[in-house]
């Protein structure tokens, strides 16, 4: 199948989410889309999907013009698209989710089960189909969507920004997948920042800016040359200014908990103040129950957690925010946002002051203030599912209390283009200087070196002990998260 846009616009209100974007998509091939956060890749490809009505221009399929004014009509034609936040029903079991959507199809009959699992096995996946969603990784749930999609008979496959809460195992499984599938003649466009994936894994690039299609670059990619035409100059990132004090923030003794997934024992740490910590592991290693025990939300099953000489394990969330303990978590819309409710209800809810009177002036203000200083697109009356990926993930680092003790962060720059995560980045290790400290996850491997002090690998259910980043590498490291090189240096 091979895919002509020709001059598509959207329009929301005044803004020109896509601006006459043309663009010819060429069968069995592989092409990136890259743009700065809100630059208008999610808003093109949810047109093409049929989720999105276009306001102007034509889509032509093999030379005809196509109607899609919904996902059903994409799905028939052979357009089916992996959303960057997910989308399945996390409160069903799999095979429910294989289910839905069967009408809008044009099958007749619920999936066969085995011929799903041979598709998963063409592909490298390990899938067992058999359990509910909410077991699965995002990782995991990404292969469910892709194989419920091929099942679907779609031709051209869409995947906004799949990358950025997988592990680099599950990342790799993915590309030799979509190399094969293009091979086989499927069509795929994959959304994404990272300009080693595009790189890596595609034929051509689509360069958008400001809605705008800006120019199409064919393999092997100028990096210098793709970041100039998304941001209209090169970038260059700062190194951070380390200010880690003798003084402790807080002490992890012999930490362990359990879920039914999991059993971690023995994570040690003895935090400083100012200091940053990253967490290196594959997705899905306890990485984020970590975090979640040191913001209060879980408890563990052994060990204490200390700050300064109080034991705060035991005490609820709200004791731990009380102590300037704040967390982030990884998805947006599923944890940290309300999906339906404006950016200022969300400052609002945020401030969590006393009594129940709203000020609304003061809301408002506040609410322009944190909206200009973390250059959010958008206003204080724009819900916040109407904010690109990038957009949401500032809005989500916006409410983070100031000033704060521990900031815990899941993945914080997670689609954030190259510029917004450096400079996310800057007020962050800013707030280091003013003795905050600072753990996070990260899959990105090179974020994890350039900004920790030191950094814990996760794997297989045991922790290492910090270590100092300047002593590790890219290599390493990755060694490391695959179960390498660990037996010396364990907690
Ligand atoms: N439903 C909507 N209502 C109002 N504005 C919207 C809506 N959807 C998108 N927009 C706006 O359109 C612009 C383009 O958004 P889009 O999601 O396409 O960006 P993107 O390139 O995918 O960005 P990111 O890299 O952050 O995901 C943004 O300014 C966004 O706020
Ligand atoms: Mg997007």
């Amino acid at each position: 199948m091979h895919i002509k846009i020709r001059e598509v616009s959207k329009f929301y209100g005044s803004l020109k989410a896509n601006d006459a974007v043309s663009l010819d998509i060429p069968q069995g091939k592989i092409m990136g889309i890259l743009g700065e956060n809100g630059a208008g890749k999610s808003t093109l490809m949810k047109i093409l999907s049929g989720l999105v009505k276009k306001d102007g221009g034509e889509i032509l399929v093999n030379d005809c013009q196509a109607v899609i004014n919904s996902p059903k009509d994409g799905i028939q034609i052979g357009i089916g698209m992996l959303h960057q936040e997910p989308r399945d029903f996390i409160s069903m079991s799999i095979k429910e989710n294989l289910q839905v959507g069967l009408a809008n199809s044009n099958r007749k009959s619920y999936p066969d089960f085995k011929v799903l699992e041979k598709i998963s096995e063409a592909l490298g996946f390990r899938l067992d189909l058999s359990g509910d969603v909410s077991r699965l990784t995002v990782g995991e749930r990404q292969e469910l969507e892709l194989l419920r999609l091929l099942w679907l008979g779609v031709e051209l496959l869409i995947l906004d920004e799949p990358t950025t809460g997988i592990s680099a195992g599950q990342k790799d499984q993915l590309f030799t997948a979509l190399k094969k599938l293009a091979q086989e003649g499927k069509t795929i466009l994959f959304v994404s920042h990272k300009l080693d994936e595009i790189q890596a894994l595609c034929d051509q690039a689509a360069v958008m800016r400001k809605g705008k299609m800006v120019k199409v670059l064919n393999s092997p990619f100028d990096q210098n040359k793709m970041v100039e035409l998304m941001f209209g100059r090169s970038l260059t990132r700062i190194s951070p200014c380390r200010s880690v004090s003798h003084d402790l923030c807080i002490k992890v003794e012999g930490l362990a908990f359990e879920d039914f997934r999991l059993n971690i024992k023995d994570i040690n740490l003895d935090l400083k103040k100012g200091e940053v910590v990253g967490l290196a592991g594959m997705a899905g290693s306890g990485q984020r129950q970590f975090l979640q025990a040191l913001a209060g939300f879980i408890q563990p099953v052994h060990g204490t957690i200390y700050l300064g000489s109080a034991k705060i394990n035991g005490k609820n969330c709200f004791h731990f925010q009380r102590q300037g303990i704040h967390y982030v978590p990884s998805s947006r819309l599923e944890e940290g946002l309300l999906s339906g409710m404006t950016l200022e209800e969300h400052y609002c809810l945020a401030q969590q002051e006393d009594g129940f009177f709203i000020r609304k002036k003061n809301n408002v203000i506040h609410s322009r203030e944190r909206i200009s200083t973390f250059r959010i697109k958008g206003t204080e009356s724009s819900r916040v599912e109407e904010l690109s990926g990038g957009n949401q993930q500032r809005m989500l680092l916006s409410m983070l209390r100031e000033p704060a003790r521990l900031l815990l962060l899941d993945d914080p720059t997670r689609g954030l283009d190259i510029e917004s995560s450096n400079w996310i980045w800057s007020l962050l290790r800013d707030r280091c200087q003013h003795d905050t400290s600072i753990i996070f996850s990260s899959s990105d491997l090179e974020e994890l070196l350039f900004y920790s002090d030191r950094i814990m690998v996760f794997f297989g259910g045991t922790v290492t002990r910090p270590l100092p980043a300047s002593e590790l590498t890219e290599e390493r490291l990755g060694a490391m998260i695959g179960g390498k090189e660990l037996s010396n240096i364990e907690a």
